[in-house]
């Protein structure tokens, strides 16, 4: 299969380019296009065959459940029941934007594969111009996952998805980077008070200013039955072994003279303000203290890393508050659990 690559931004006339990506949803075929979080791979979600397809093209275990993409608020009842009020609160505060919400889901309207076994849907309406674009022409909800083959981290550029996925999808809408870098808050509504499966770009904080308290699951271990199934798989992991290491220029520095004297390459992953000479690469992800913007360049960096001859990657911690967290998250599955040891 060809995979194309069409360009849409707003200087362009795009009528012709979405009716394309649509004509493909509607014959049932998959398209990967922006959100404001990573790319998505989408599918009709209410076609069982299309929503198999998301699966095939990425190789990923059918028993982890996709996010539904809605163009309106309003479609969330189409989807989903018993919906309470604190959803209402949150989806007039953070809709469109990075928050996925767990509800029970409404019978037999979306397709048995979107979510394997379960009794809920996650819904959620993205705050991206192309993303809502395609789902306003489509007048439809879209199924999508991130666009990354399953195990490697989401993209974040169109080039990311083709590298992955090149051959296996027909269609890509490139929008240019995604600008908050890491997959959405998802947010179980259907327990009180709600938890947080997955942190993201919607902060605790900020939803607790919306609802009150909330819970934070933490990961579960692999033999228990998951509730977000996406947690128990090893996620975004680099080619060589990642390790999280204190975001300190001289340790760093240390660590890699060790490392070298093993004979070991090193890439590191730290703010723009250190300078380790000593390092065979180094892939910076802003300012120190800035969360946002190492969420925004963490995976660029990883997938940077990837085409290294690294044999082993540290990556710089970030602080735990806002986005730090969902960064934190997603830094301690690349690494599966590992620190440097300084
Ligand atoms: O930002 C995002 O959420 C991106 C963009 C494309 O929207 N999508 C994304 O999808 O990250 P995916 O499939 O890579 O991650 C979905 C996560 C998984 O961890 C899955 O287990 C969880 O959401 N999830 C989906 N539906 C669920 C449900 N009904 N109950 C519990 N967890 C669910
Ligand atoms: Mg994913």
């Amino acid at each position: 299969m060809e995979t194309l690559i069409i360009t849409v931004d707003n200087l362009l006339d795009n009528e012709k380019s979405y009716q394309q990506a649509v004509d493909i949803l509607n014959e049932g075929g998959v398209v990967a296009f922006p959100t404001e979080t990573v790319y998505g791979l989408g599918a009709l979600a209410t076609d069982e065959q299309a929503v198999r397809k998301i699966f095939e093209a990425k190789g990923r275990p059918s028993d982890n459940p996709l996010i539904v993409h809605i163009g309106n608020r309003e479609a969330v009842e189409q989807y989903a029941i018993q919906i309470p009020d604190d959803a209402y609160k949150l989806m007039e505060k953070f809709w469109p934007g990075p928050l996925t919400l767990v509800f029970h889901k409404r019978p037999g309207v979306i397709a048995p594969s979107v979510t394997p076994g379960f009794e809920t849907v996650g819904l959620r309406m993205p705050d991206h111009p192309v993303a809502l674009e395609l789902l306003q022409t489509l007048n439809g909800p879209l199924a999508a996952p991130s666009a990354n083959r399953s195990g490697k981290p989401s993209p974040t550029e169109a080039g990311h998805v083709l590298k992955d996925l090149h051959g296996r999808i027909p269609l890509i809408l490139d929008g240019g980077e995604t600008g908050v870098g890491v997959e959405s808050t998802v947010l179980d509504m259907t327990v009180s008070p709600p938890a947080i499966l997955r942190p993201g770009g919607v902060t605790k904080e900020m939803i607790e200013s919306v609802i009150g308290q909330i819970y934070t699951e933490s990961g579960v271990a692999d033999d228990q039955a998951p509730r977000a199934p996406g947690m128990k798989y090893m996620h975004y992991a680099p080619e060589s072994p990642l390790f999280v290491i204190a975001p300190d220029e001289a340790k760093i520095a240390e660590a890699v003279r060790l490392l070298h004297a093993d004979g070991k390459k090193v890439a590191v992953i730290g703010p723009d303000e250190f300078t380790i000479p000593e390092a065979d690469w180094y892939f910076a992800v802003g300012p120190l203290h800035k969360p946002e913007a190492m969420a925004a360049n963490l995976y660029r960096a990883i997938r940077q890393c990837d085409v290294t001859e690294a044999d082993i990657i540290l990556a710089a911690e970030t602080e735990m508050s806002g986005v730090g967290a969902a960064v934190m998250n997603r830094l301690t599955k690349a690494a599966d659990g590992k620190r440097f040891p300084l």
